[in-house]
């Protein structure tokens, strides 16, 4: 790809500029996967430019901040590190670069130009792969640039990447969302859906089974209508139009022993997704499956196109197909016009599906949206003690669900030394389960059968079983 040629160049550019300098970069990710997988790309060009990754903002020479604006409490972060950054620009000759979704907004990406100069660059989503060029141009003019586009980015091949993790990689198989939920920011500032070429996906996911990884997830903001736009201009070339079939094709990858994906949307779970997922052996049968409101009138308001019954009865269907199948879910309490028989009716859906996890959200009025300009907004002392009332009920059933997960042998994927005690692993269960238990390093990135001995609510301490 030209483009990605001609940033290849700029990245050689700097590479030679930096030669010998033992220059470093930190990125501060905000926000989602999708997010966090911007950010391996923006790491791999990183360190093809010369730059080795530090956590310390005070040694960096490049910072990046990757910003999200679905919710407010971002803002508020951003500007904090943005003004931190002042006083430690000058001694490292640090650039400091700003992207993401909350660059997509005018007013924020002229509040930082105007506000804090001390800010190099401002880049979008859409031109994240221009970011050596914006850098190379910052080295050597020390202007300040701003390079953000409205239109639909393209979606860019070839783009270096240096992944977080060694046992998960990420891969984005689409950007962007059509569905408009009303109270959602990210169809404005992604974009229109478009879809990576299967061919691209499939090479992706064969290379990092070359390099190791046991596990894939799979990364969009609606993953089940991929190929949906391509298919009805006309555009799809390949026979691997669908979710379905995509699923099928990487679940045929030797090396690979776990496919997961986020996020599906449930008025596009058609049949073909779910006999998918029954017949993949490696799809972890465990899905994430966002519900927003139990409430029909409040999906209703939310551009949602199903009601609590059509979800309840996708779910149903779901698990008579596939035995053992669990879920996780968002919920957003709060939401315009949000009435204590709407909130009921989600408590109710919870009890119903008793999900494995729960992302709760208290509502956030995002500019620009349809849920900003609705006039029944609910107070913010409601909203909280709604989220507690939420969060109790799903705390309790987590502690349910776990009783039947103690005394069980589990399969766990290793991922490495437990964060909070060295001296231990930490892995993941087929439903997302944390387990820690003491094991010997040659474990990390294998999966192995753990039984469940005590639970803490969030993990699991487990003892490693004999293997045969
Ligand atoms: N306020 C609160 N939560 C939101 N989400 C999206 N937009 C908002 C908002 N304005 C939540 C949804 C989505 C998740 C990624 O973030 O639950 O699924
Ligand atoms: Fe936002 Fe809805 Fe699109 Fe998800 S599906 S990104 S919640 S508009």
């Amino acid at each position: 790809m030209k483009e990605i040629y001609e940033q290849k160049e700029y990245m050689k550019k700097i590479a030679e500029e930096n030669k010998g300098q033992s220059k470093k970069y930190t990125i501060l990710t905000m926000g989602c996967q999708l997010n966090e997988n911007d950010s391996e790309k923006i790491s791999g060009m990183a360190e093809e430019m010369g730059y080795t990754k530090t956590e310390k903002f005070e040694e960096a020479n490049l910072v990046v901040i990757n910003t999200c604006c679905v919710r407010e409490n971002a803002e508020e972060r951003l500007f904090g590190k943005v003004g931190e950054l002042k006083n430690l620009k000058e001694k490292n000759n640090m650039i400091i670069a700003i992207g993401g979704c909350m660059m997509q907004e005018k007013h924020m990406a002229d509040k930082i130009k105007k506000s804090y100069p001390h800010v190099d660059i401002v880049f979008g989503t859409h031109t994240l792969h221009k970011l050596p060029e914006d850098i190379y141009r910052v080295i050597n003019s020390r202007k300040r640039i701003q390079d953000v586009i409205d239109i639909d980015g393209r979606v860019f091949e070839g783009l270096p990447i240096s992944r977080a993790s060694h046992t998960q990689a990420s891969i984005t198989i689409m950007y962007g969302c059509d569905n408009f939920c009303t109270y959602c920011i990210v169809p404005y500032v992604r974009g229109r859906e478009r879809s990576r070429n299967p061919e691209d996906i499939i090479a992706e996911a064969k290379e990092v089974a070359k390099q190791g990884y046991k596990e894939i997830m799979l990364l969009g903001q609606n993953v089940n209508s991929y190929m949906r736009s391509e298919n009805k201009k006309g555009e799809c070339k390949s026979e691997i139009n669908s979710f379905a079939k995509l699923l099928r094709e990487i679940n045929k990858i030797d090396g690979i022993e776990r496919i997961r994906f986020v996020s599906p949307h449930p008025k596009d779970f058609t049949d073909d997704v779910i006999e998918a997922i029954r017949d993949c052996d490696k799809v972890c049968k465990f899905i994430h499956l966002p519900l927003q409101s139990g409430s029909t009138n409040m999906l209703k308001v939310m551009n949602r196109k199903y009601t609590k019954e059509q979800y309840l009865e996708l779910v149903q269907k779901m698990k008579k197909q596939i035995p053992n199948i669990k879920f996780s879910t968002d919920i957003i309490v709060g939401f315009a016009g949000e009435t204590e028989e709407d909130f009921e009716d989600t408590l109710d859906v919870v009890r119903k599906v008793k999900f494995e996890q729960v992302f709760m959200f208290i509502y956030s009025r995002r500019k620009g949206t349809p849920g900003d300009q609705m006039e029944n907004q609910i107070p913010e002392d409601i909203k909280h003690k709604r989220f507690d009332r939420l969060k109790e009920l799903v705390e309790s059933q987590i502690s349910e669900n776990n009783k039947e997960y103690l005394n069980t042998i589990q399969e766990v994927l290793v991922e490495g030394p437990s964060k909070s005690d060295e001296t231990m692993l930490a892995g993941r269960t087929e439903a997302n389960k944390v387990v820690v238990f003491k094991g010997n390093e040659d474990m990390v990135n294998t999966i192995q059968k753990v039984k469940l001995v005590e639970d803490h609510m969030w993990y699991f301490k487990g003892e490693i079983t004999n293997n045969d």
